[in-house]
């Protein structure tokens, strides 16, 4: 039975850094899907004589996007977002390490856990690169979490033997036996998938930095995922770590990290040879632009990655980050290319949501799955509905096209404007203003 979503319709197919005609909207448009995939998208009119017998939801009042994806985003961090006042390593010190200790408490990591993929889900994200905890029992309440919520998530248990709290710190040893077990126990299961997940070198000896190679390549579609030149001072900090590395890239390479299925966080103090050796491995970066305000720790250089031919999307990086809409973190990156003048990267509305979703789905090899709404995709789409008489709804009225309700959306609609979120056509979070529920997932 084939279900058609009339709505106003963006998704962009192409990729805006390369092509002119990378946006595709539809006015008065609408996407059919049945068995979970998307089967036609165009005008409505068009679609609904394609699929006469189609059921029709009326969603005129609504802008469909493809799901967000989020390529980087702390689940036992959800707690501290707002933290402020500090740079990374005493941020780290003083309020993430303290709160990521507490989920030593299986009752308590099972709460937040709930809490954050519920705000995934309220936020339109269908699907993420989830950072998760230093412990085993916390790292199954997410992905029992997210399996419950049918969202799509990689994730695994963060690694880490110096340098933080003695309670988050493992052996190589050991970590490599915990990850093994969670690797068998969910990767591959539903839409789960398993990331290795070194903290960063700044925590990891050289022993564990191998074991996580080992472990990368342990089983096909492995993602590996960890931070990289996030600031000056802890660039400084691994270079009197590894005092053979010539950069902080190396520390990884060393040990089989990069390659096409590595995501990187944040770098923002990246050296030229660094982006060189990025692209010429396939490997991705998640830039973070509310994290890397928050903590002061520096502008993004977005043109040198793009001209270098590194694939970036975008990341939220709660709770360094400061929420999980993945369209508050689209007008971040637009800030910070409008901020760097001469050598920013200007991005208009197409830019912001192919770095919203396209592009994540690339990052995590999701291209030919999700990310825009092109027929044979899975149906995760997003509704963004305006609440009566809010200022988006006057900026929506405004805009001449839905090329600039996209540019109003990114700039005003945040998790209030989020009515439906589905993921191969199974609603997976509804509003209570939509609804008249609690808005619950799953
Ligand atoms: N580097 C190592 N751990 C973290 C973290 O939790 N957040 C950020 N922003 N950077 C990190
Ligand atoms: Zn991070």
């Amino acid at each position: 039975m084939t279900t058609i979503v009339r709505a106003k319709v963006a998704h962009t197919p192409r990729n805006p850094f390369v092509s002119d005609d990378a946006l595709e909207v539809f006015e008065d448009g609408a996407v059919a899907f049945e068995g979970g995939r998307v089967v036609a998208i165009g005008p409505y009119r068009a679609v609904q004589t394609g699929h006469p017998d189609g059921s029709v939801l009326d969603e005129r009042e609504a802008i469909l996007l493809p799901g967000f994806v989020d390529c980087h985003v702390h689940y036992p961090q959800i707690r501290v977002i707002g933290a402020m006042g500090l740079e990374l390593l005493d941020w780290l010190r003083l309020r993430s390490l303290p709160e990521e200790a507490r989920l030593a408490d299986p009752g308590y990591a099972a709460s937040v856990a709930d809490q954050f993929v519920r705000g995934l889900a309220a936020n339109g994200t269908t699907t993420a690169l989830v950072f998760g905890s230093h412990f085993l029992e916390a790292q199954e309440a997410l992905f029992s979490a997210v399996s419950r919520a049918g969202l799509r998530v990689a994730s695994g248990l963060v690694l880490s033997d110096r340098g933080l709290l003695p309670s988050l710190e493992v052996p190589a040893g050991r970590g490599f036996e915990l990850s093994r077990e969670l690797m068998e126990r969910w990767h591959g299961r539903g839409l789960i998938r398993y990331a290795v997940t070194p903290r960063f070198s700044v925590s990891c000896s050289d022993e564990l930095l191998s074991v996580c190679g080992e472990l990368a390549g342990a089983l096909d579609g492995v993602l590996m995922t960890t931070h990289l030149n996030e600031t000056r001072d802890e660039v400084s900090l691994v270079a009197e770590l590894f005092p053979w590395a010539h950069d902080y890239l190396e520390t990884y390479e060393r040990y089989g990290l990069v390659g096409e299925r590595s995501v990187f966080a944040h770098n923002v103090h990246a050296g030229d040879d660094e982006l060189a050796r990025l692209a010429a491995a396939g490997a991705a970066v998640a830039h973070c632009p509310s994290s890397n305000s928050f903590l002061g720790s520096g502008m993004f250089p977005l043109r040198r990655h793009v001209e270098a031919g590194v694939r970036v999307a975008l990341g939220t990086d709660v709770g360094a980050g400061t929420g999980l809409s993945m369209l508050g973190e689209g007008l971040m990156a637009y800030h910070v290319q409008m901020l760097e003048g001469a050598d920013g990267l200007p991005l208009g509305p197409a830019h912001l949501l192919w770095l919203a979703t396209a592009a994540g789905a690339s990052v995590l090899g999701l291209a030919d799955e999700v990310g825009d709404l092109t027929p044979g995709k899975s149906a995760d789409f997003v509704l963004v509905r305006p609440a009566g008489g809010s200022t988006l709804s006057a900026a929506l009225e405004g805009s001449g096209s839905v090329a600039d309700a996209l540019g109003a959306l990114f700039t005003l609609a945040r998790e209030d404007a989020i009515s439906e979120v589905r993921v191969a056509g199974e609603v997976v979070y509804s509003s209570p203003a939509t609804s008249g529920a609690s808005g619950a997932v799953g």
